[in-house]
């Protein structure tokens, strides 16, 4: 194994990263069913039927995330994201498949695994808002085995890193939501892992602290940490992932990289348009759109529609699709020539395209 260094999770020398492929996280088909609805004790004991009915949470996912990357795990709610990632943080039992991490089995030596584990869930609750920042990750620095007398040096480093010196002995309580998810994250980043989970860490963060983080989760690939992100923010997972996994019903959909991913929407860019109905029904007009271009994301609102459509050429296309729209009784508000776009891949694969309401 290699040392770690003094400062952060550096691991190995930063010039080696570029050049070696070395899987620090291995996934192999990982599966996960739960067993949905109750069964209560009177059920047992009257031998009355097993209702449950059995969830495929994960079903058969292969993942792998080398030094100094970045893998982001999109996937729609309920893809069984958080399930993955539990798994993987020794907090669930797979139904069937392997993990390994670091060259450790996760599942047969799941102690081993958790010293080269740095974990974030969702909706991290994880510190103590009685305590100051400071007294959170000094407690779980010794929870994680850090020697004593390296303690006070790595909470100060830990701070640092995630920009917390000036308020770590503030309670945690008066902690705006983006430094209390920064001290969760220092708290994953205490022991110096070599791998972090962080489950959708910036759901609930502003624009700004969000760029914030991702600038942090940047620093700490570029010192040699793997690095396993789930997250909705397609446009987050764009600027910050080196690879992608789109997750859909368990199962990995797609994983590559951002450029491949994009090859998989047909066409080389997209026309976004948003058109009044007038008189028409935006059910209607959204099913002429879809029968009539090559329509990805297609909303329908109160009284237009929006829609994404995939072509050679935007601008091309745009004077054809106003006149069509015109010839149909509506009304085009915005068209808009624009690049293809994780969200175009994500609608595409996913098979969520056709949406009642947008965002
Ligand atoms: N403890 C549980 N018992 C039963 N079903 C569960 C449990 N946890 C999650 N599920 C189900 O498993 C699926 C995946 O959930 P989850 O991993 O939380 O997805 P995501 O994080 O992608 O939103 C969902 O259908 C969810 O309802
Ligand atoms: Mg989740």
């Amino acid at each position: 194994m290699t040392e770690l260094s003094e400062a952060g999770v550096t691991v190995g020398r930063p010039d080696d990263v570029a050049h070696r492929r070395e899987p620090m996280l291995t996934v192999d088909n990982v599966s996960k069913d739960y067993s949905a609805g109750r069964r209560t004790l009177a059920q047992r004991l009257r031998r009355a039927p097993d209702q449950r009915t059995v969830v495929h949470a994960v079903n058969g996912v292969g993942l792998t995330v080398d030094r100094g990357e970045v893998l982001g795990i999109l996937g729609p709610n309920g893809a069984g994201k958080s399930t993955l990632v539990r798994i993987i943080a020794t907090l669930l039992t797979p139904t069937s498949g392997s993990v390994r991490l670091c060259g450790v089995d996760v599942l047969a030596q799941p102690r081993q695994a958790r010293r080269h584990l740095g974990v974030m869930l969702a909706g991290d609750r994880g510190v103590y808002w009685k305590l100051t920042g400071r007294e959170n990750l000094e407690y779980f620095a010794a929870l994680h085995f850090v020697p004593r007398d390296q303690i006070r040096r790595r909470v100060d480093e830990a701070l640092a890193e995630v920009r917390l010196t000036d308020s770590a002995n503030d309670y945690v309580e008066r902690y705006s939501t983006g430094m209390r998810q920064r001290l969760c994250l220092a708290r994953a980043l205490i022991h110096q892992p070599e791998v972090l989970l962080l489950d959708e860490p910036t759901s609930g963060l502003d624009p700004v602290s969000a760029v914030e983080f991702r600038r942090l989760v940047r620093g700490l690939r570029g010192r040699g940490a793997a690095v396993l992100i789930t997250t909705h923010d397609l446009a987050e997972a764009e600027d910050l992932c080196d690879r992608i996994a789109i997750l859909d019903h368990g199962t990995v959909a797609f994983q590559g990289d951002v450029p491949e991913a994009l090859t998989l929407v047909p066409g080389a860019s997209v026309l976004a348009l948003e058109a009044e109905c007038g008189t028409r029904d935006p059910a209607e007009v959204a099913d002429w759109l879809i029968q009539h271009y090559d329509a990805g994301l297609v909303e329908q609102h109160e009284r237009t529609v929006r829609a994404r459509l995939y072509c050679e050429s935007a601008s091309d296309l745009m004077d054809e699709v106003s006149a069509a729209l015109r010839a149909e009784g509506l009304k085009p508000v915005r068209t808009e020539a624009t690049r293809v776009s994780l969200t175009d891949v994500f609608f595409s694969i996913t098979d969520h395209g056709r949406t009642g309401g947008g965002r």
